[in-house]
């Protein structure tokens, strides 16, 4: 690693009452931890769980898991990045592989990371390649293509942090192994620097993908991983507190 500090975020998905979050906070009380947290739970439990957040005093930041790129208007169903930035989120998922599947495509999640910045969001831009695209080779190439879809156009990238989450390893319990996800992590610093210069060196890159408590530390001692982007391990209090104490 080289001084970027670590980050964790725990993706709920489609997870959680405001009774289990309650909980999970409970469970997570104790020592401050030595790198970033965000939860981004699912909309409805923004609001309360950003009041939870208060014992936490920023130690643990709100984030959100997805949001429309346009200001407001008549967009039934959505929410703006101004909205939730009057939550206190600090960071939005974008382009996350089950939106992708869903029909979300690179422009949409290009009009997302652009308008989310302009809002002052942080966005949490996922790529990542099928199985199949990894049996042909592509994994690299899927990547590059996803970045530069998902930046053109973006100036800055000081607040942009980018998510590797390789398909094939999303709740699969078969994590991208330490040098595999590294590989990959490094394409995507090289395709950063090559846009943006220095500042690339700066961005925080995300493993995810059947992150837990027990590979945590392995994926955490490779050069460009700098954080983990985390789903069903970040729903139980004693897993998510082992995937932060990694980085
Ligand atoms: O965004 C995080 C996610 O897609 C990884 O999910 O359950 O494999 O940690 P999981």
């Amino acid at each position: 690693e080289s001084g970027r500090r670590g980050l964790v975020i725990g993706n709920w998905k489609m997870n959680m009452s405001i009774e289990e979050a309650a909980l999970l906070f409970e469970g997570m009380k104790g020592e401050a931890p030595a790198c970033d947290v965000a939860v981004c739970p699912p909309f409805p439990l923004l609001y309360p769980v950003k009041v939870m957040l208060a014992q936490f005093q920023d130690q643990i930041v709100l984030g959100a898991q997805n949001m429309h790129w346009a200001d407001q208007g008549a967009h039934t169903g959505e929410v703006s990045a101004s909205m939730l930035k009057e939550l206190d989120c600090r960071y939005v998922i974008l382009g996350h592989s089950e939106r992708r599947q869903a029909g979300e495509t690179d422009e949409e999640v290009n009009l997302k990371v652009k308008q989310a910045l302009s809002e002052g969001l942080q966005p949490v831009l996922c790529v990542g390649e099928t199985k199949e695209e990894r049996e042909q080779g592509r994994s690299g190439e899927v990547v590059i293509s996803q970045l530069h879809a998902g930046l053109d156009g973006v100036e800055n990238v000081n607040s942009v942090v980018v998510a590797y989450e390789p398909v094939w390893a999303i709740g699969t319990g078969l994590a991208a192994t330490p040098e595999q996800a590294q590989d990959v992590h490094r394409t995507i610093r090289q395709t950063l620097t090559n846009q943006f210069g220095d500042a690339a060196a700066r961005v925080p890159l995300l493993y995810g993908g059947s992150v837990k408590a027990d590979n945590a530390l392995s994926l955490a001692v490779m050069d460009d991983i700098d954080g983990a982007l985390v789903g069903g391990a970040s729903l139980i209090a004693v897993e998510f507190k082992g995937v932060i104490d990694g980085f």
